[in-house]
């Protein structure tokens, strides 16, 4: 049984420690990648990586250890005390490697590195390797962007931006088309992210940009370790978080948070006939009651898992955060049904994968 919000035991009685998390089925097993959180508000950044654990029926996890540790020798981007987030592990057929992208934030620098970083591995649970970390697409401009909007900011635009100091929080003076041609000689900005991978084998890299007001999502390269240099911004000024993509009848569905940190928020529905859109918002997949619909369940998305072998079965994976001391922040799963086309979530006490038989 999935009870969304309890405490969910490992194998050896443990609770669970995958926060912000993704999961990867490979070999007829399912492995679970997610934040591990320490007590306290020191649990908001890292200090031991990310965990992995390993599974047949998506309900007993056994303890696979650290897949990616911090690491505090020289040189290293990921000392302890530095923000590891959202963890995706995708495998990549063309290497044969297991790529985990996630969200880094580097040590002492608050959230404004804004920056993703990659690991590899030979195997599911890794170890994994650190390769480095990018801010995507240096030196691309979006594809849908209009030629005469492809160009740097001018000294006014830049000063005017500055002058605004914006930081990830929708306000009504966002401007809402200056920030990527900030971002565009150095890099964009990417916090909160997924990965995805289509039908036809292309992977893609999903992320909050532009101080948070708009998403991109961008073609991984064959080895899915870097951009290809191919992105689309998705809802400009619409400042989502917290994304999670699935695939339904053809449509893209995209589920994401609005920004209000650790707190939950209506989660918003977004669907596109093409991943490079356009995009159109739907509203709030949450049905239920007032309070239900305005937290979310008290919830803020991570993932979205298609449950091999079942039709129109998705496992909607998600944090309720509890940022006062993180260790105590629940993994909230629930089943995704569909309502007239749109796949929507009810709350449930608990459930099991039958409910995708009836
Ligand atoms: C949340 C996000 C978390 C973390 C946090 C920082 O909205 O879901 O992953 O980035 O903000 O405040």
């Amino acid at each position: 049984m999935f009870k969304p919000g309890e405490l969910w035991p490992d194998t050896h009685g443990t609770p669970i420690n995958a926060h912000g998390g993704g999961i990867l089925f490979h070999g007829g097993t399912y492995w679970w990648f997610g934040e591990h959180k320490i007590e306290g508000e020191a649990g908001n950044r890292a200090h031991v990586g990310f965990h992995v654990y390993a599974s047949e029926n998506l309900v007993d996890w056994r303890d696979e250890g650290i897949a990616l540790a911090v690491d505090d020798s020289p040189g290293s981007e990921i000392p302890g005390g530095c923000v590891m987030e959202r963890p995706k592990v995708i495998h990549c057929p063309a290497t044969g490697k297991f790529v985990m992208w996630f969200h880094l934030e580097p040590k002492g620098g608050g959230y404004s590195g804004a920056r993703c970083a990659v690991a590899i591995a030979d195997t599911p649970a890794g170890p994994y390797r650190y390769l480095h970390s990018l801010r995507p697409n240096a030196g691309v401009w979006p594809e849908n962007v209009a030629e005469e909007d492809k160009r740097p900011l001018s000294a006014e635009e830049a000063a005017h931006l500055e002058s605004l100091a914006l930081g990830g929080a929708p306000f009504p003076w966002y401007p809402k088309h200056l920030c990527y041609r900030r971002d565009h000689e150095g890099g964009q900005m990417s916090r909160d992210m997924t990965l995805f991978v289509d039908d036809d084998g292309s992977a893609y890299h999903i992320h909050a940009a532009e101080n948070n007001g708009t998403l991109h999502i961008s073609l991984l390269a064959d080895d899915f370790t870097t951009p290809a240099g191919r992105y689309v911004r998705v809802m400009p000024g619409r400042f989502h978080e917290a994304p999670a993509l699935m695939k339904w009848n053809g449509r893209y569905f995209l589920f994401s948070s609005d920004c209000t940190g650790w707190s939950p928020n209506p989660t918003r529905l977004s669907v596109a006939d093409s991943i490079w859109g356009p995009w159109e918002e739907l509203g709030n997949p949450c049905i239920g009651n007032g309070a239900q619909m305005a937290n979310s369940f008290e919830s803020q998305p991570t993932f979205i898992l298609p449950v091999p072998g079942k039709q129109d079965a998705f496992i909607y994976m998600a944090d309720r955060w509890r940022p006062r001391n993180a260790i105590d922040g629940r993994h909230l799963w629930l089943p995704i049904v569909f309502k007239h086309g749109c796949p929507v979530i009810e709350w449930h006490d608990q459930w099991d994968l039958g409910v995708f038989d009836v």
